[in-house]
């Protein structure tokens, strides 16, 4: 089994096996790196990354991966400035140009659903590095791997998702990603910043267990569910607690009301928080921070973002070796996996979503599929979103 020419746009475009291939392989990149090993995987090929969006991590944790494989790199950052794009060219035609040039493609993209869209006219593989408030599924395979190395595994563990979890696209793919791998999810986001419906009808797939607060301080708080302990009170869900992953409040894909509603003092993590969580807990962020994490956290042990950040290297390095076939992974053949069924007679249907790729660039297809145990619903292949009516 090859994973290359694959694309990876969506966590689940990978299998568990799939994935667990490329973390195995970040610990071999991990190590190569440590010991200044000068790795020639990818010699000769070229890596694209198109991003019409700020990043520091993302686009720079891929481009320095490529100069560490031995690659070459061609960036177009802020490419809704430079590239053709700001005349007024679509997202198939711009990947249909750069495919003549370039072996892999990272495209992030602020329209849900893009880089699906990219990887259609493609014939090179493509990775998203996050398409809208959609997913972010290279982010995932960093965070999986952070929790691998700091906590010994993800099955069983208590992972609480703090944050503004309806706009962010990381805890998306990751929350998908945990229930697969068996953890438990713990959810705290206020009021309309909950998990999009669609992230928790995939974890029921999954038979994955989630549970949602509003607050942090509904788990620490008076009345939550604080026992006595020989050790004075401790807090029997707090204690439970493995990691805890923040995220910042999405404000540039915030409604003017969801803007008013907006506050991070529900979730924000302090020395207070810390001093009462568990000993061999972590915190991790996607970064960038803003309010809801507090620097003096930073000099706390626990605090594993930064070095969260640095697995970004290793992680995506294997992710490219693969995709590129320099590297072939000890893969059983895969049984078919189910292919998405699309509804029929639905192409007129538009997407609900009005931050959807299918609703700005008009050649897209529209495209729907049947959500298992829901016959009446119809969800947009591209972002999730239900058909609108
Ligand atoms: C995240 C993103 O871009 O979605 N950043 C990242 O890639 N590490 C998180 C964010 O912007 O809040």
């Amino acid at each position: 089994m090859t994973l290359a020419g694959r694309d990876l746009v969506s966590i689940n475009d990978f299998s568990n096996a799939e994935i667990e291939a490329v973390l195995d392989l970040a610990d071999e990149m991990n190590l190569a790196l440590k010991e200044k090993k000068v790795l020639d995987l990818c010699r000769g090929k070229e890596l694209y990354t198109v991003f019409y969006e700020p990043s520091t991590r993302t686009r720079s944790s891929f481009e320095t991966a490529m100069h560490r494989l031995g690659g070459n790199v061609v960036s177009h950052a802020e490419a809704q400035v430079t590239s053709s794009v700001a005349k007024g060219e679509t997202i198939s035609d711009t990947v249909r140009v750069l495919e003549k040039f370039a072996d892999i493609i990272v495209m992030r993209h602020h329209l849900d659903g893009s880089t699906r869209l990219a990887a259609e006219y493609c014939d090179v593989p493509v990775i998203s590095g996050g398409d809208g408030a959609h997913e972010h599924p290279t982010q995932t395979l960093v965070d999986l791997y952070t929790i691998g190395k700091e906590k010994g595994g993800i099955k069983g563990k208590n992972i609480a998702l703090c944050g503004d979890l309806r706009h962010g696209r990381t805890v998306h793919s990751l929350a998908i990603a945990l229930a697969r791998f068996g953890a438990q999810v713990t959810c705290i986001a206020p009021n309309g910043f909950g998990l999009p419906d669609h992230i928790h009808d995939a974890i029921r797939a999954y038979k994955g267990k989630i549970t949602e607060y509003r607050s942090l301080e509904e788990i620490v708080g008076e009345g939550s569910l604080a026992v006595q302990h020989q050790k004075g009170f401790t807090n029997l869900l707090l204690e439970s607690i493995d990691v805890f992953y923040f995220t910042r409040l999405q404000r540039e894909r915030l409604s003017s009301d969801d803007s008013n509603n907006a506050s991070e003092e529900s979730y924000r993590i302090n020395r207070q928080l810390l001093e009462k969580s568990r000993e061999d807990a972590i915190i991790m962020h996607p970064l960038p921070r803003t309010n809801e994490l507090a620097y003096e956290v930073d000099k706390d042990k626990r605090a594993a973002y930064f070095r969260q950040a640095g697995y970004g290297v290793p992680v995506r390095m294997a992710l490219i070796a693969l995709l590129l076939g320099a590297v072939e992974p000890k893969l059983e053949p895969n049984p078919k996996k189910d292919a998405v069924k699309l509804a029929k007679d639905v192409s007129d249907a538009r997407c609900s979503n009005d931050r959807c790729v299918t609703n700005a660039e008009r050649y897209a297809v529209r495209k729907f599929y049947r959500v298992p145990g829901k016959a009446q619903l119809l969800r947009c292949y591209y972002c999730d979103w239900p058909l609108k009516n």
